[in-house]
């Protein structure tokens, strides 16, 4: 399925790199726990433009390095042919500057694929991106969100869809990794109390439910058409800690056959750093507009692909001006998964 970006994002989500730094402890742990070889290869599954994990893989990279020295390091960026792969490129070279001085390489395909060799990943990590889905789990009538629609048959259409999703994708990447080899998962969820990314139990509006009351107003206006109402679904899913364990748990599941087991997880929570900067600041405009843009950095595609650019940018002028007109009601709170893997000899 076709998402994209918007351009610049990692200049644009500061909260997926608070995301990725509050992993980073396990990521340390993950490589920490692979064999002594001659030769490792480490993969960013959906890195976007990678800008927001440069220092995990600076660190990663270091730790590696200490403890062997003579060891060969390879490290990928994967995300999709519709990314900013130059951006990502750039990026991931970041790394040769300084030792290990590693190969760096961009995969510019979707993570539902086998996007590499059986047997040759030793550390595969992935932050905040493999909530998108496949394909299209189906419209949604009354939201653009199936989590905050209170649709039960949407919500059941959308999990069916997620399971089959997450399923596969750990069976790919059991075959991907080596034996010994560490798989640490970072992403979007829903906590046991039902609290997912824009929704922190009512502190502040849930961030779903705003965009979808701008896109109905503009329906309501006229200014979209009633299929593009319709169209305009964000197609993806904040799986529950026992969703995501669901097929390490299950001993038929492909991926617990082909040796991925659970080693350990968590579910964290990281505060709006646009929230907390305006709360120290008082910088109305800065917040909504920083907010507003973060928001856009993962929603956009959802409008702009079904009904354009130009009412996708007038919904983001809406947003903004709502934020800028009720400041204390608005966050972007995340409420991460972090699932620790290892492959064993099958
Ligand atoms: C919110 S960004 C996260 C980027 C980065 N990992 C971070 O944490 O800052 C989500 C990324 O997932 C990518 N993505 C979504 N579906 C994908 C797929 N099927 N294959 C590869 N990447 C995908 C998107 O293109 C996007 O760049």
């Amino acid at each position: 399925m076709a998402i994209a970006m918007t351009t610049g994002y990692s200049a644009q989500t500061e909260g997926a790199l608070r995301c990725i730094e509050a992993a980073s402890d396990w990521a340390i742990a993950c490589v920490d726990a692979l064999p002594q070889q001659s030769a490792y290869t480490l993969i960013d599954y959906g890195a976007a433009d990678g800008g927001t994990a440069v220092g995990l893989w600076n660190s990663v990279l270091d730790r590696l390095h200490e403890r062997q020295p003579q060891a060969h390091y390879t490290l990928v960026g994967n995300d999709l042919p519709s990314n900013d792969n130059l951006a990502l490129a750039a990026n991931v070279a970041l790394q040769l500057s300084r030792p290990p001085s590693p190969t760096v390489l961009v995969s510019c395909r979707s993570f539902y694929e086998p996007l590499m060799a059986p047997g040759s990943v030793s550390f595969g990590f992935t932050a905040t991106a493999m909530h998108w889905l496949s394909q299209s789990a189906g419209a949604l009538d009354t939201h653009t969100h199936v989590q905050a629609s209170g649709d039960a048959e949407a919500l059941s259409r959308f999990t069916a869809q997620a399971m089959r999703d997450w399923n596969a994708l750990l069976e790919l990447r059991s075959k991907e990794l080596q034996v010994g080899g560490r798989l640490l998962t970072v992403n979007l969820s829903r906590d046991e109390a039902g609290l997912y990314l824009g929704h922190n139990g009512g502190r502040t509006r849930n961030v779903h439910d705003q965009l979808h009351q701008i896109w109905r107003e503009m329906a309501d206006e006229g200014r979209i058409s009633a299929d593009h109402y319709r169209a305009a679904t964000v197609m993806n899913f904040y799986k529950s800690p026992d969703e995501f364990m669901a097929p390490l748990k299950d001993t038929t599941s492909a991926a617990y056959r082909n040796g991925l087991r659970l080693i350990d997880q968590r579910t964290v929570y990281v505060e709006c750093p646009y929230r907390r900067r305006w709360k120290e600041n008082g910088d109305t405009a800065s917040f909504a507009s920083g907010l507003m843009a973060t928001i856009r950095s993962w929603s956009r595609h959802s409008f702009a692909s079904t009904a354009g650019d130009a009412a996708a940018d007038e919904l983001y002028g809406r947003l903004e001006k709502r934020i800028a007109a009720a400041p204390d009601e608005w966050s972007l709170d995340y409420v991460e998964h972090h699932q620790m893997m290892e492959k064993v000899a099958a």
